[in-house]
């Protein structure tokens, strides 16, 4: 049906040739069209000679009336022009505008009551919750003012200072965040058969999506059990030396830095050394980032790290709506990122071809569970193999949660010490006593009994938590206490260390950096789950221990050794960068450093 109006302009209806073709009745001054016209008008007063008036998009048959009042204003007799443009008719701009302004409106309207729909999910089913208003949700912050995700959704939980727990959206997605510690454990130890996966893609969008971050339900265990014998006490202490060795780098650069009166970026430093160690002790591969700045695996670091604005765009896409990803079989992951992992697994193959002792890294357990694998021919009954794909995803979830999240603390932690020289000072004195009474040797037992070292840790992983937030999954329905919601299978749920780490409550004067929070007495006087740097339960940070003694063996050397201080470039308060999931300080961590006299 023709629905624009038509007019129809000097018709001696006669003449129309062939008339039957497009007018399948004249009568009464009504015309009846049946299929689209095309008319040309040679001579006209009125409109442009020669203009062709077509009639578009008008699916045949084509049928419409012409009122008979438009017959009447025929002024060009033997002549009919046909003009259909809807725009033609409309020839007045005002009225234009008009109909523009009025489907706008409505577009709006609609847009308002689709959202309004959407974001009433918590509040129709009594859970306590934001109203956002825009598609962006409870993020707009993060895009509009550029803050960073973390202290949003601290924002949030300050907003609900009562409740167990908040409903609120990202972007579109309903998501439960839970601010009561109680509730807390329950979700990540008592009942985590009810909680047991992240948010993810269900259909893998590369070879690297096969790691423990992204794995779900039995997959995850099967994968997680051969992996946790990496990081056993053995293990640890065999990786002793490698982090020493690192150490050694490290410590010519720094004291480089201190003769020459310079001051050091302490994150980008720390960044380097971190690199480095996971070279040696994940992979057996000397990285050398701390020598060579332009490594290429401190620039596939930087990509990861840092993945621009495309990347932001898909990891913001990856963790608000997988789906969209998922259906347009989009990876979110940096392209550079297969071939360099797949790189790094065939140079580590090739060179333990080579090799007459079996090495004791990760790598090495990795390609020994695959061979026993494939040489058994074991099939697992979660129906994961620990195949190429399980071990290029896995060799690049420990290059990235590896080297970022130990290089963040660490050099936070100089940031602190530099500003608190009576934290610094007391801390110098107990790591001198500890290794003049193991003749300066650093052991996996030594470094454990570095209690104030352990406090200072703890304190800097509270104020900034390299993982801010933890997601989970709701795997199986699961009613909330004190409420008659039962979450369904597929909703999120988000919990914030951030956010607990900061709250008065447990943690008095939160922005100060103070030690003592992390004596036995304190920690026994706080609930349980009020500290969550690590996460907790079956699914907590698999590499703890590792990273803990990394950073303590680093710690160790350069306080025992040097002095730091702020500089003319260290920022206080120190700025952040926008935009994203994690604290990272915006211009590095730039401090001076002394080389103490007992050293020269
Ligand atoms: C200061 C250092 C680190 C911190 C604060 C940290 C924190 C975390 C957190 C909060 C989680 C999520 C826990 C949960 O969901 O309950 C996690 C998971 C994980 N982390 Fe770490 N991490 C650190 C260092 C490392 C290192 C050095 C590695 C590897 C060498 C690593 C590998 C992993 C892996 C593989 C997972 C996933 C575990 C799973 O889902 O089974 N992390 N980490």
């Amino acid at each position: 049906m023709l629905n624009t109006p038509v007019l129809v302009r000097s018709p001696k209806l006669s003449s129309i040739e062939p008339s039957g073709s497009f007018c399948s009745s004249i009568a009464n001054g009504h015309i009846m069209l049946n299929k689209p016209v095309l008319v040309r008008s040679p001579k006209s007063s009125s409109i442009e000679p020669n203009r062709t008036h077509i009639i578009v998009s008008l699916p045949p048959p084509v049928t419409d009336t012409v009122a008979s009042s438009q017959f009447d204003k025929c002024d060009t007799p033997g002549r009919f022009v046909i003009i259909a443009n809807f725009f033609s008719v409309c020839a007045d701009k005002k009225a234009k505008m008009w109909l523009f302004g009025v489907l706008i409106a409505f577009a709006s309207i609609l847009a308002l009551v689709l959202l309004r729909k959407r974001f009433n999910y918590w509040r129709k089913n009594g859970v306590p919750s934001t109203s956002p208003w825009t598609i962006l949700g409870d993020l707009w912050p993060t895009f509009v003012k550029g803050r960073i995700v973390p202290f949003v959704y601290n924002d949030i939980c300050k907003a609900f200072p009562n409740e167990k727990y908040v409903g609120f959206y990202d972007l579109l997605s309903p998501n439960l965040m839970v601010r009561d510690p109680e509730l807390i454990g329950t979700i990540m130890v008592k009942d985590f058969a009810h909680f047991q996966d992240r948010m993810t893609v269900q259909k893998r969008t590369s070879r690297l999506d096969y790691h423990l971050i992204t794995l779900c339900g039995e997959q995850w265990k099967s994968v997680r059990t051969k992996i946790v014998p990496t990081f056993s006490a053995n293990k640890l202490k065999s990786m002793i030396p490698m982090m020493e060795y690192c150490a050694q780098i490290l410590d010519s650069h720094l004291r480089e830095k201190a003769l020459a009166g310079e001051s050091f970026d302490a994150k980008e430093t720390s960044a380097r050394f971190t690199l480095d160690v996971i070279g040696c002790c994940m992979f057996g591969l000397h990285f050398n980032s701390l020598d060579d700045p332009d490594s290429e695996y401190r620039n596939i670091g930087k990509i990861i790290i840092d993945p621009g604005i495309k990347g932001m765009i898909l990891q913001v896409l990856r963790f608000t709506w997988p789906k969209l990803l998922e259906y347009f079989n989009i990876s979110e992951l940096p392209t550079p990122l297969l071939p360099f992992f797949t790189k790094l697994l065939k140079q580590s193959e090739e060179f333990r071809k080579h090799e007459s002792t079996k090495r004791n890294d990760m790598m090495q357990l990795f390609l020994d569970i695959r061979d026993q694998e494939e040489q058994n021919n074991v099939t697992d009954d979660s129906g994961i193999s620990f195949n190429d794909n399980v071990i290029l995803s896995n060799i690049f979830l420990f290059y990235v949660a590896g080297f970022e999240t130990t290089a963040a603390t660490i050099s936070f932690c100089l940031y602190e010490l530099a500003l608190n020289p009576e934290v610094q000072s007391k801390l110098r004195q107990e790591v001198r006593t500890v290794l003049k009474a193991n003749g300066g040797e650093l052991t996996y037992d030594t470094l454990k009994r570095l209690k104030y070292l352990d406090m200072v840790i703890s304190e800097t992983l509270r104020k900034y938590p390299p993982a801010p937030f933890i997601n989970r999954v709701c795997t199986e329905a699961y009613k909330l206490p004190g409420s008659s919601f039962t979450l369904e299978p597929g909703t999120r749920v988000t919990l914030v260390p951030y956010s607990i780490h900061h709250d008065e409550q447990f943690y008095p004067n939160p922005k100060k950096f103070d030690p003592e929070r992390f004596t036995p007495e304190n920690i026994e006087a706080r609930p349980p789950f009020t500290y969550l740097p690590f996460g907790d339960g079956p699914r907590m940070c698999i590499a703890s221990r590792f990273a803990k003694i990394e950073m303590r063996l680093i710690l160790t050397r350069l306080v025992s050794k040097y002095e730091f201080t702020p500089g003319p470039k260290t920022e206080i308060p120190i700025q952040l960068r926008s935009r994203i999931f994690q604290i990272i300080p915006k211009n590095g961590i730039h401090l001076q450093v002394k080389l103490l006299e007992e050293n020269l």
